[in-house]
């Protein structure tokens, strides 16, 4: 990373001086107030192609030049973005090829964002143009810093072009149309392709039920994605080979008031190709359906899961000051909550806290969504003054910017599980939510201040003392393989209902578990009944009773030791709860999915066995959160209160307010949002 950013982390966010080209006044005021706000970066050109390219092969960059060096100026760096997210109307009349071509064969008309074609080669050759002339005039620019390429990739096209890619990446895959006939389970309902010029990708008016082609076409679509980002990445490493390259990633799941990763796209794939994952975050702080702290462990769940990609520092590329203009209902965060959940984002990793955007729009799509600058363009402005705030203190706490995070426990996600598993018929529809529950196990490890990683079944988890994954309902016998040196070799695993029960292709393995699952569980599974939204079971664990919901796996004790037993329904008295000593580790097989006080017990064993609370600093509140990050010479902890309450937390360790410098007394007490950063200094 650039040397500028040793000790400083990234503060400000995307700037669209292209909307005001003709308010000098206003871009005179962004200077002066950029200063005030301890704004130090900025991300320029995301939407500005049309100004950088009124017409085709007329490049108009004397404006760009300016706030280039006008940034410079006043000592900040600039995040460069690539167009590609918002092309000019020119470009899709003349080459109507570029708009996007949905599902059922409509073309696109020019509009709107984010909507072009992956494989349209004028588009990829357009595109190519315009970021080597960027490359050429501002990559030895002293302001530049990094590289955003395009803007939250997303979505799919089915033109021709995309059509010819997914045979084309079909045939490589599968060499001949027998083994993709098999793969796909083409007998059922007797669809074998006999040419290829059969294959078509899925569409509501042709085939929409298969659910390995489903699969592949999103693997395709990842790839395709990737593949575009590597054609745009192109001009400009080859200009710039020493300026990082990211793209800004997302979460979703608003509508259904949860918060997770992106699951349209395999980002652990495509992280591999950037230089630093860098991502967009809108939790619904102060929603209305559940409590901050709530919000705060999701939110630290995708922060964790973006971490964990690289296992390296991240930025947040965006977030809002106050309120976003696409939810229902787009309430302001409360004071204190910006710097609250700003601290999260650094206590989880991130290097920056950037803003969308630094001055609100005057007209159009966005003109409702917060901003750091408001249409009142004042610095009076309760968000000015909050961000200003903050990023006094951002300076103040410099030091803890790329440092690492250290962590004991894994939780496995897989997004193909997930494509798979979500495509799948049978079951509950809405019940499955694997992310989801994945989050709940999470939320035990959070609540208690346990650093988690989010890995996938690629990523090494070898060294972690537990690992956490549950519904890994696709398993590759390389996964396999791997669980089972890692428990025989001393590890603790905890699988679940809906493990392992289909091979990549998404077809079920016949004969019961897989072999090597069956030895490393030591159990067989019998069957899996869903239950009704309604309607519960219990399990007997240890002298107490637990409520489960959603699925039971009926299951049959082989070597395991039975902990638990359902205490109803046809399964009534069978084990629920296993455990499988194998090797030198051991295998805890949950059949049910149950409420979060099970896993408060469960989990509490596991953590004062196998000493997962060794670093705390202090005892844990479920309303306070403490995160750390770490180098050779400290411990660093951010404290923060995501409650509406004073909270006292006890200290077990001496520690040092880093602000202040001044040694924080054991009993500590928190004002509502408060957030404080500590230090250990390391012998
Ligand atoms: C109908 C069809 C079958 C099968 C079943 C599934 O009866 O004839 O082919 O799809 O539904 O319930
Ligand atoms: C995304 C986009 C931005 C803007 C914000 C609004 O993150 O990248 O251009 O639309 O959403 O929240």
């Amino acid at each position: 990373m650039n040397k500028f950013f040793d000790q400083h982390f990234m503060h400000g966010g995307d700037y669209n001086p292209d909307q005001w080209l003709d308010y000098p006044e206003i871009l005179k005021n962004d200077l002066d107030y950029m200063k005030q706000a301890h704004i130090n970066t900025v991300t320029l050109g995301v939407f500005a192609w049309s100004a950088l390219e009124p017409e085709e092969g007329v490049y108009r960059l004397e404006w760009l030049d300016e706030i280039f060096d006008q940034i410079q100026a006043i000592g900040g760096k600039v995040i460069l973005a690539t167009p590609s997210g918002g092309r000019p109307q020119w470009l899709s009349q003349k080459y109507p090829e570029v708009n996007r071509t949905n599902a059922q064969g409509q073309k696109h008309t020019h509009g709107f964002r984010h909507n072009h074609c992956y494989s349209s080669p004028i588009y990829r050759k357009k595109v190519h143009q315009i970021n080597e002339q960027l490359a050429k005039r501002y990559g030895s620019h002293p302001a530049l810093a990094m590289w955003h390429i395009s803007n939250e990739y997303s979505g799919e096209c089915f033109c021709g072009y995309c059509q010819e890619n997914w045979r084309k990446w079909l045939q490589k895959k599968y060499g001949d149309l027998a083994t993709l006939n098999h793969a796909w389970w083409m007998s059922f309902w007797g669809n074998n392709y006999s040419d290829w010029s059969q294959v078509l990708p899925p569409s509501p008016l042709g085939e929409h039920k298969v659910h390995g082609m489903d699969l592949d076409w999103k693997r395709f679509v990842t790839d395709m994605t990737i593949d575009f980002y590597l054609h745009e990445c192109e001009p400009i490493r080859e200009q710039t080979p020493d300026i990082p390259i990211t793209t800004n990633f997302m979460a979703e799941g608003h509508a259904t008031q949860d918060f997770i990763p992106l699951e349209g796209i395999d980002y652990s794939k495509f992280a591999r190709y950037v230089d630093i994952v860098s991502w967009d975050s809108y939790p619904d702080w102060n929603n209305d359906f559940e409590t901050l702290a709530a919000t705060a462990m999701k939110s630290a769940y995708v922060h964790d899961q973006y971490w964990s990609l690289k296992k390296q520092p991240f930025l947040i590329m965006e977030c809002t000051p106050s309120f976003v203009n696409w939810h229902q209902f787009n309430k302001a965060k409360k004071p204190g909550v910006h710097q609250l959940s700003g601290m999260q984002q650094l206590a989880h990793g991130s290097d920056s806290t950037l803003y969308f955007q630094w001055r609100q729009s005057r007209g159009n799509s966005e003109k409702f969504h917060g901003a750091v600058v408001g249409h009142d363009n004042s610095v009076k402005n309760r968000v000015f003054k909050e961000v200003a705030d903050y990023g006094a203190r951002l300076e103040k706490i410099g030091e803890i910017q790329g440092t690492t995070r250290k962590k004991k426990v894994a939780l496995l996600f897989d997004w193909e599980s997930n494509w798979a598993l979500k495509r799948g018929g049978g079951f509950g529809r809405p019940t499955r939510r694997y992310p989801q529950t994945l989050q709940e196990h999470y939320r035990y490890f959070w609540e208690q201040d346990i650093p988690v990683d989010i890995l996938t079944p690629d990523q090494d988890f070898s060294e972690y003392s537990l690992v956490v994954a549950p519904m890994l309902y696709m398993m590759t016998s390389v996964t396999m393989e791997k669980l089972n040196k890692y428990v025989a070799t001393g590890g603790t695993l905890v699988s679940s209902y809906f493990t392992g029960m289909v091979n990549e292709n998404d077809l079920l393995y016949l004969g019961g578990v897989p072999q090597p699952l069956k030895e490393l569980w030591g159990i067989e599974v019998l069957e899996l009944d869903t239950l009704y939204p309604e309607e519960h079971n219990q399990i007997s664990y240890q002298d107490h009773f637990f409520e489960t919901k959603d699925y039971s796996a009926v299951i049959e004790a082989k070597s395991a030791q039975v902990l638990g037993v359902y205490q109803s329904e046809f399964y009534h008295g069978t084990p629920a709860i296993t455990k499988n000593c194998f090797g030198r580790g051991t295998a805890y097989y949950l059949a049910a999915r149950t409420s979060h006080d099970f896993f408060k017990h469960f989990y509490g064993q596991l953590a004062s066995e196998l000493n997962l609370t060794e670093d705390a600093i202090a005892k844990p509140n479920p309303e306070v959160s403490i995160q750390g990050r770490t180098n050779a010479e400290r411990d660093y902890y951010f404290i923060m209160n995501f409650s509406e309450q004073e909270q006292q937390l006890t200290l077990v360790r001496n520690v040092v307010d880093l602000e202040t410098n001044q040694a924080v007394p054991q009993q500590l007490s928190l004002a509502p949002y408060e957030v404080r950063v500590v230090y250990v200094a390391k012998k």
